[in-house]
């Protein structure tokens, strides 16, 4: 049988289910991808951390460079992480003619133009499935099912940690850091939390969907990021009452000259399938003119999940160099030449409901005030709602809008905000209604 031979740089937590599944799973893989898909190297610069693995002697490296220059090495794969080396080893691997797998969202999200131009002008290929989802086959699934599809809009829960931590403080009345210790303990979160708590790692997830789904040019910096970290138990509380269940999304519409794009904790039905996807599962909707309406669902975070999506890029690229068929699937869906840069919608434009929380003071006038200055704005209200009477110090006053224009909602609570009857900043969640989504 034929041998096609690995280098993986990096052995982390995922680097370390890759290796995993490529040593116990070898027969499997081989039955089913007619070669032996060989480890050859693993570079990391810690090689005498116990992995639980049983390397062969010479397997563990410390010289990434030299694995990403053996000629007998035919798919590289890079899961160290970051923007720094990992660009470097990448660029070098596509120059040595090398297929490519990666799970780094984040540097796909920054400079991914760059690293597709590469291996498109060298004819590899370059893999990244892990890098959304988990599991979850997302970027196969547009790639190569939805060719046919105008993708309309996708709504997706994409960070394993955020989710972990919202189910947490819902279902078990877990505070923040406590769940966010937790998902750190688990291998969910990055090595920094915070690219996960400020929405961040979901907005690289989003930046890699909608070049692929739309035909554009990566671009991060034009999307809408608002993280988990300001979301307090009293709004849980609130949504929950309201037949609404907190989550963080990310939200994408085609727009056709332009595409909305944002990445915020909103408020969603609990009839949304969404709603009822817990814990480190992710999930998203994609609406298309033909499918109409379709799901994917699996576990987005953690060592054994993302592994997996990892070995399965492998084994597409490994078919690819037995078939001898490089660049049978665009890397980025479209033909290079038809990806076009589509300006993202700013925040201001886009449409949406709103749940408003005021901490305001409890007499007559209060809510007239309130309330005229979001009339004066055009924004209409859906309902009121106030919990408790208080003579001193302030209550809270909930306000459910219809759809509202997100410039008015900024407008009218900056002036809100003014007001001697309001203390605090008023808080601001999103409700996204029953829309395209199942
Ligand atoms: N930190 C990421 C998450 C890992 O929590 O989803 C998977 O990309």
């Amino acid at each position: 049988m034929k041998q096609i031979n690995i280098g993986l740089l990096g052995c982390g937590t995922v680097g370390t289910g890759v290796a995993k599944i490529l040593i116990e799973n070898k027969e499997l893989i081989a039955a089913r991808v007619g070669a032996l898909l060989s480890l050859k190297h693993v570079a990391d610069i810690d090689i005498k951390r116990d992995r639980k693995i049983k390397f062969d002697e010479g397997v563990l490296v410390t010289d990434a460079r030299k694995v990403v220059d053996d000629p007998q090495i035919d798919i590289i794969v890079e899961m160290i992480g970051g923007v720094g080396i990992a660009k470097e080893l990448i660029l070098r691997a596509i120059d040595n003619g090398k297929q490519v797998v990666t799970a780094n969202k984040a540097l796909l999200a920054a400079q991914g133009n760059i690293l597709f131009k590469a291996a498109c002008a060298k004819g590899v290929d370059l893999a990244f499935e892990a890098s959304v989802g988990g599991c979850m086959p997302v970027i196969k699934s547009i790639r190569e099912s939805l060719v046919g599809e105008r993708i309309k809009s996708m709504t997706g829960i994409l960070n394993g940690t955020c989710n972990y931590i919202l189910s947490k403080s819902t279902y078990d009345g877990i505070d923040f850091e406590a769940a966010l210790s937790e998902a750190q303990a688990k291998g969910f979160a990055e090595a920094d939390p915070s690219l996960d708590v400020e929405g961040i790692d979901t907005a690289h997830k989003l930046t890699i969907l909608i070049s692929i789904a739309y035909g554009m040019e990566i671009n991060f910096n034009d999307i809408y990021i608002e993280g988990i970290s300001k979301i307090t138990p009293m709004d849980i509380d609130f949504a929950n009452q309201f037949g609404y269940r907190i989550k963080l999304l990310a939200i994408s519409k085609n727009r056709g000259k332009e595409v909305e794009a944002r990445v915020h904790p909103a408020m969603i039905p609990f009839g949304n399938q969404l709603s009822n996807v817990n814990g480190s599962l992710n999930a998203i909707t994609i609406s298309g003119d033909a499918v109409g309406n379709m799901m994917l669902y699996g576990l987005g975070a953690g060592m054994m999940p993302t592994a997996s999506a990892v070995v399965g890029d492998i084994s597409d690229l490994a078919r690819n160099v037995l078939s001898g068929s490089r660049g049978r699937i665009p890397l980025l869906s479209y033909q290079m030449e038809n990806i076009r840069k589509i300006p993202i919608m700013p925040v201001d434009d886009i449409f949406t409901n709103y749940y408003f929380r005021f901490s305001a003071a409890d007499r007559p006038g209060v809510l007239s005030k309130i309330s005229g200055i979001l009339g004066d704005r055009g924004i209409s209200i859906k309902s009121v709602h106030q919990k408790g009477r208080k003579s001193i110090g302030s209550v809270p006053i909930v306000i459910l809008t219809h759809l509202a224009k997100e410039q008015d909602v900024r407008m009218a609570l900056a002036e809100i905000e003014t007001l001697d009857i309001v203390s605090d900043r008023p808080v601001l969640i999103r409700i996204e209604e029953t829309n395209s989504h199942i």
